[in-house]
């Protein structure tokens, strides 16, 4: 027997117990008659002490133990002299009576501690080693509980855990394929699936009802903080249910788990249309922690500022403004710094004017020499300023400066710390459009994707304005952040073909696509919608990360990349011979 305890387990309550242990070496100290060294496994930590006086031969070999050996070890439980309040096993330590060393290590490349000193491309490359801190362990068990947690509740109300291929053909909507060449059918290709949607929806079609997966899904996009090219999804759907069925059971989900993993009682998730949710913060994932609504000061029914020799706000379409509470405080250095920030290429903007009302509510602005003090007032009453507050304006097009004054309103939140990590600010955005227009190819796309609902109420404008009607969608977006999207979809095949030629199929590249959809949906379709929530997102909002990389066993880098096994990487010419690509 390896071991009879775990590294985090023995307690006061063992002392006098003779136990073994097995682990990795994460520290020794070697005091000259003494030595101690912290034994690591999954569960914890714990002293090792070693003893001249009581045994010589293995204060011997402790001296000779580097870091991450790994060893066996036995010994008697005795009572700290110097306790350490900070880890479970802090009070007792193990009076060591035998050592084996099982295997030896050579030194690793970083310091395997919370804080370590190793850089972010050395841990990905030793990513089995990174994976021994004790912080990336606690995300992936964070990962597992929540995979158990839903799997319960889901199984709970009946959905059926359903796995879909993973060998699928490539579709030309969504995001970019990754794919597989055939050998048995040379110059055929598999696509890797971006989400299992069609599959899901042919459960509904064989009467599943209910189907889940905890899924991988494949999309070869740009990279970012919160995207992977291989990702996982909790995938449901759902047949005889509407919107509310589907936003009540899964809003029902994430209160449990929140209530279950955070202790957090998470409120009603308020509903919010797209429309809204692009005028007043810009941005289809409004982080809702915290205010700063936009008030247009110029715009389609409301005009503040023109034709008062201010050139610059003449001439645009709009002018958003937010009121920042308690910005009247900053410094001409501070704002300096703001308009930098702004006019950055990556924001774009060309200015920032700001209005300022003090403690003793005197206005002041960047461009009073346009403005009379009716005018100020005027932005004043349209901002609700409070005394100490500012105001910062941006003008533009309607698109581009509510795009802009989305990221200068993120920023504020964070500069003024209104962005609190603790708080969690759930809802759904609802009535999305269920086209846009591009411009560059002069047709539309789905907005979710092909097989998304229109509203019923917009049915009738769907050939007049296609444009006009929203889809019968909704996105659930927690802290700023899409967690998860879903819709109710259409299970008429002759409303099927119309969306189909709204997006510029002819009627036989619909039937080379997607005809097995549409056959199936000539045989009993039942009503069916769902929704699919990022898994990956969902563990690092849980357990207070941007990045999801920190929450995925082996990620790849932002160039796509596994550095750890140096993937992508070419194949021999007897492979690519074979796949008759060479
Ligand atoms: P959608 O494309 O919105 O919907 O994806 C659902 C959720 O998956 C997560 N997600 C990602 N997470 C990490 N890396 C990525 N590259 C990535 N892409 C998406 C997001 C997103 O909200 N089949 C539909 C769902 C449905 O209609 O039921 C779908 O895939 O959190």
């Amino acid at each position: 027997m390896y071991r009879t305890h775990n590294c985090g387990e023995l307690r006061l309550s063992n002392i006098g117990n003779q136990v073994a242990l097995a682990g990795w070496v994460a520290k020794t100290r070697l005091l000259g008659s003494m030595a101690f060294v912290d034994l690591r496994d999954r569960y914890g930590i714990t002293q090792l002490a070693f003893n001249e006086e009581t045994n010589k031969e293995m204060l011997d070999i402790a001296e000779t133990l580097g870091r991450e050996f790994v060893i066996q070890v036995e010994g008697v439980v005795a009572e700290r002299s110097s306790k350490n309040p900070n880890i479970g096993t802090g009070e007792i330590e193990l009076i060591v009576s035998k050592v084996v060393i099982l295997n030896e290590s050579i030194t690793p490349p970083f310091t395997i501690e919370t804080d370590t000193d190793g850089g972010d491309d050395l841990r990905m490359q030793y990513r089995y080693l990174d994976l021994r801190r004790d912080v990336i362990r606690k995300n992936l068990e964070l990962r597992h509980k929540l995979a158990q947690l839903i799997r319960s509740y889901l199984s709970g109300k009946d959905f059926l855990e359903v796995e879909t291929p993973v060998l699928i053909k490539s579709t030309p909507e969504g995001a970019r394929d990754f794919v597989v060449p055939s050998r048995l059918n040379p110059g055929s290709w598999y696509a890797l699936p971006q989400s299992p949607q069609t599959f899901k929806q042919l459960l509904m079609v064989s009467g599943f009802d209910r189907y889940f997966q905890i899924v991988k899904c494949f999309r070869d996009e740009d990279l970012r903080a919160d995207r992977q090219p291989e990702f996982t999804q909790i995938d449901c759907e759902m047949s005889f249910v509407d919107k509310e069925d589907v936003l009540n059971l899964f809003e029902g989900m994430m209160k449990n788990l929140f209530k279950d993993v955070k202790g957090i009682d998470l409120p009603d998730f308020p509903r919010m249309t797209y429309a809204d949710a692009m005028k007043y913060y810009g941005n289809d994932k409004p982080d809702t922690r915290f205010g700063m609504e936009f008030v247009a000061l110029k715009g389609e029914d409301e005009d503040l500022v023109s034709s008062k020799g201010f050139s610059v706000f003449d001439t645009v379409e709009s002018v958003i403004s937010i009121a920042v509470p308690g910005g009247a405080a900053y410094t001409r250095k501070q704002i300096d710094a703001l308009v930098d920030w702004v006019k950055r290429p990556q924001i774009g903007a060309t200015g920032l004017i700001w209005i300022k009302k003090d403690e003793q509510g005197n206005l002041k602005s960047s461009v009073d020499k346009f403005y009379s003090i009716d005018d100020l007032k005027s932005w004043e009453s349209a901002l609700s300023l409070e005394n100490g507050d500012m105001g910062l304006l941006m003008a533009g097009a309607y698109g581009k400066v509510h795009k802009q004054m989305s990221e200068l309103r993120l920023h504020m939140g964070s500069e003024l710390g209104l962005r609190k990590p603790g708080e969690f600010s759930p809802l759904w955005v609802v009535d999305f459009p269920l086209l846009e227009f591009d411009e560059e190819q002069n047709r539309y796309h789905a907005m979710h994707h092909p097989f998304t609902s229109p509203l019923k109420e917009h049915l009738d404008k769907l050939h007049s304005h296609p444009g006009e009607v929203n889809a019968n969608a909704y996105d659930m977006v927690i802290n700023g952040v899409e967690i998860g999207g879903g819709s109710i979809r259409i299970h008429d095949q002759e409303l099927q073909a119309k969306m189909f030629e709204l997006l510029g199929f002819t009627d036989e590249e619909a039937k080379a696509q997607f005809g097995f959809l549409m056959n199936a949906f000539k045989y009993g379709a039942p009503p069916h919608g769902g929704i699919a929530l990022g898994f990956d997102r969902l563990c690092s909002l849980m357990g207070g990360s941007e990045s999801i990389r920190d929450f995925i066993a082996f990620p790849k880098n932002n160039s796509g990349r596994d550095v750890m096994i140096d993937a992508p990487a070419p194949l021999t010419k007897e492979q690519l011979e074979d796949l008759e690509l060479s």
